[in-house]
């Protein structure tokens, strides 16, 4: 909702959520506001529904350019990198990740490890033999292993590199475990050098308990 109040709004707002309560929701607060904001609400897995995306993002050309920013904020690591790479080639978009390292891929590391069939860190980091490097890999740090897998992903589409002053990690407070990762990718040094100065400007713990 707070994007729905900024000062200087975006043109067009698209939500994606699986869960119809969500959206039901969000489509009930969105009635409050006392204006009518350029919404399109998507019900659906967002790694399934980036042509619905695409129909719902405003039109452009080469003369009416499109500046897009997307905020990812699963509970999850079950963000499919294929979905980022869909969005990031159709469109100038920044995004801001939240990647659930600490309550998903590194609670569950071990399972994700030893199942095989198991894609969903593979998926998340766009690396289908990610055991077999990891296995390789000096790095025995789970979280920046992946963390340095995702920004080779990001890279590989042309964004700007992510370094480590460039994660907000997100830990329960006084217990220092880490929940996980804010970070924002843009391919333009501009966008960089604002989340630097967000990240500057910010309180170092969001206060979870
Ligand atoms: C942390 S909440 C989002 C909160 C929201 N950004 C806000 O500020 O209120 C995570 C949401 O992501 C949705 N979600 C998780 N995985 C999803 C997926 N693969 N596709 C679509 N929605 C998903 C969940 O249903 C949940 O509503």
């Amino acid at each position: 909702m707070s994007v729905l109040r900024l000062q200087d709004p975006f043109t067009k707002y698209v939500f994606v959520d699986k869960d119809p309560n969500c959206i039901a929701g969000l489509s009930g607060r969105i009635g409050t506001l006392p204006y009518s904001p350029d919404v399109s609400l998507i019900l659906g897995d967002v790694n399934e529904s980036v042509g619905k995306i695409r129909s719902a993002m405003p039109p452009f050309d080469s003369k009416r350019r499109l500046l897009s920013f997307c905020f990812v904020d699963p509970f999850a690591a079950n963000l499919k990198f294929s979905t980022l790479a869909e969005l990031a080639r159709a469109y100038r978009m920044d995004f801001m990740i939240l990647l659930a390292l600490g309550v998903d891929a590194l609670r569950n590391f071990r399972q994700y490890y030893l199942d095989r069939a198991d894609s969903r860190i593979a998926d998340l980091i766009d690396c289908p033999e990610w055991r077999n490097e990891y296995d390789k890999s000096a790095e025995r740090s789970v979280v920046r292993f992946l963390l340095a897998r995702f920004d080779e992903a990001m890279k590989r589409l042309g964004y700007r590199s992510a370094q480590p002053k460039h994660h907000h990690p997100v830990k329960i407070q006084g217990r220092g475990a880490m929940q996980y990762i804010l970070v924002l990718y843009s391919k333009h040094r501009l966008g960089q050098k604002f989340w630097e100065s967000t990240l500057a400007g910010s309180d170092p713990q969001l206060g979870l308990f």
